[in-house]
């Protein structure tokens, strides 16, 4: 891990549909770290939900929206922050997610992706007509950004309490690290 790094958060990326807010609320419980949601902070901001947003502005508008939290990051400590599934692959968020924050994707094969996302239509990216499809293309599109976070999970077969326990894990090994880096110990 990189010295330059202030890890002071635990970011969860991944796909739409992997468990990132139902995980991220239970970990900042355990950790007592504040639970941040990005997609939540857009629709309290802008007043509308996150299809909506889509509909009347684009999608680009969406991505400004993601871009100005992002941006706020710097000043965020002892939170754990979930990201919208798309979050990591715009500009150069995922450099700047990692700055501040140790960043975990979430995995999980497209099957598990579109069983658990299947009666859902607040997604506006998966309201097609071929949705296992449109999972399939985005997964391929954007696993080059997932694979670089810090740690990845497959949550396919994990019940959410052993994902917990790998991911705490992990993230006090690295603040550990970079504690240590700190002090030059
Ligand atoms: C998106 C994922 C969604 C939400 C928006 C776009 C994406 O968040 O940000 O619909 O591009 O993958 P979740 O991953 O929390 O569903």
């Amino acid at each position: 891990m990189s010295s330059h790094r202030m890890i002071s958060n635990l970011s969860l990326t991944g796909f739409m549909g992997v468990g990132k807010s139902t995980l991220g609320r239970f970990l900042a419980n355990s950790l007592r770290y504040q639970f941040v949601d990005t997609d939540e902070m857009i629709e309290q901001r802008s007043g509308k939900p996150i299809t909506k947003i889509f509909e009347d502005d684009g999608e680009d508008s969406f991505r400004s929206l993601e871009q100005e939290i992002v941006d706020e990051m710097v000043s965020w400590k002892r939170r754990v922050i979930s990201t919208g599934g798309g979050l990591i692959t715009k500009n150069n968020n995922l450099e700047r997610l990692k700055a501040y924050s140790f960043v975990v994707c979430l995995w999980a094969s497209p099957e598990t992706i579109y069983h658990r996302i299947k009666r859902q239509s607040h997604r506006p990216l998966l309201q097609t007509t071929d949705p296992v499809r449109r999972i399939e293309d985005l997964l391929e599109e954007r696993s080059v950004f997932y694979k670089q976070s810090d740690y990845m999970v497959n949550t396919d077969k994990r019940p959410l309490r052993v994902v917990a326990q790998l991911v705490t894990h992990q993230f006090h090994q690295a603040l550990n690290h970079c504690r240590q880096t700190r002090t030059g110990g």
